[in-house]
């Protein structure tokens, strides 16, 4: 089964106020959400391996632990989701970004895929795949399946606010994937807006209407 992870932590949801805020303008926005990403991936790498090495301190030799060395890859639903990669990477570095671009058909409203570019070793990397909102899950879950058709096989899903249909979707179709999210809202709108949400994640990132 799936994990739901919702990161209540006091300075997730402080930032998130700010993000949801109309009254907050784009910079502010997006410095925001770039903080946020960064809380998120302080939380969301809490269970990287670890192994044992031997440091000389200025007292002794002593055992501590370094990273296991997993190789990590980024990967951005474009194009809300450029916004949290610098964030992640700043806790992050040496990780891989791909990026995955969608577009809905507006006839039958699927998702279609119009850019892929993923690190070449996909199948040795676990993957965090973001975007700020999980709405539909229409997007999620394409992306999903782009990553897995190229060899992925550990995939860590990661956005800032989530509709309950948007976890719904995405957990039935891809069981295998963890969730991790800031806030659970309470519903999407006929245009698929997520309630409360924060409007158009995208617009309010880069300053378009
Ligand atoms: N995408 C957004 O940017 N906002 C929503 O509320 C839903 C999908």
């Amino acid at each position: 089964m799936p994990k739901i992870h919702v990161f209540d932590h006091p300075l997730i949801q402080h930032k998130l106020t700010y993000i949801r805020d109309i009254e907050t303008g784009t910079k502010e926005f997006r410095e925001l959400v770039d903080e946020v990403a960064t809380l998120m991936a302080y939380e969301i790498t809490r269970e990287l391996p670890l192994k044992e090495v031997e440091v000389q301190t200025p007292v002794c030799k002593a055992k501590s632990s370094v990273l296991a060395g997993k190789k990590l890859g980024i990967v951005p639903i474009l194009r809300a989701g450029i916004g949290m990669v610098d964030g992640i990477l700043k806790l992050i570095p040496a990780a891989k970004v791909g990026h995955i671009g969608l577009y809905r058909d507006p006839e039958t409203l699927q998702p279609i895929e119009y850019y892929v570019k993923l690190p070449s070793d996909v199948s040795e990397r676990d993957f965090i795949l973001v975007d700020p909102m999980l709405a539909t899950g229409g997007s999620a879950i394409a992306a999903v399946e782009s990553l897995k058709s190229r060899g992925a096989k550990n995939i860590k899903f990661m956005c800032l606010i989530a509709a309950p249909e948007g976890v719904k979707a995405l957990t039935d179709a891809h069981p295998d994937v963890d969730i991790y999210i800031a806030a659970m809202d309470e519903k999407l709108d006929e245009k698929g807006y997520i309630v409360p949400g924060l409007g158009d994640a995208g617009d309010r990132l880069f300053g378009t209407k």
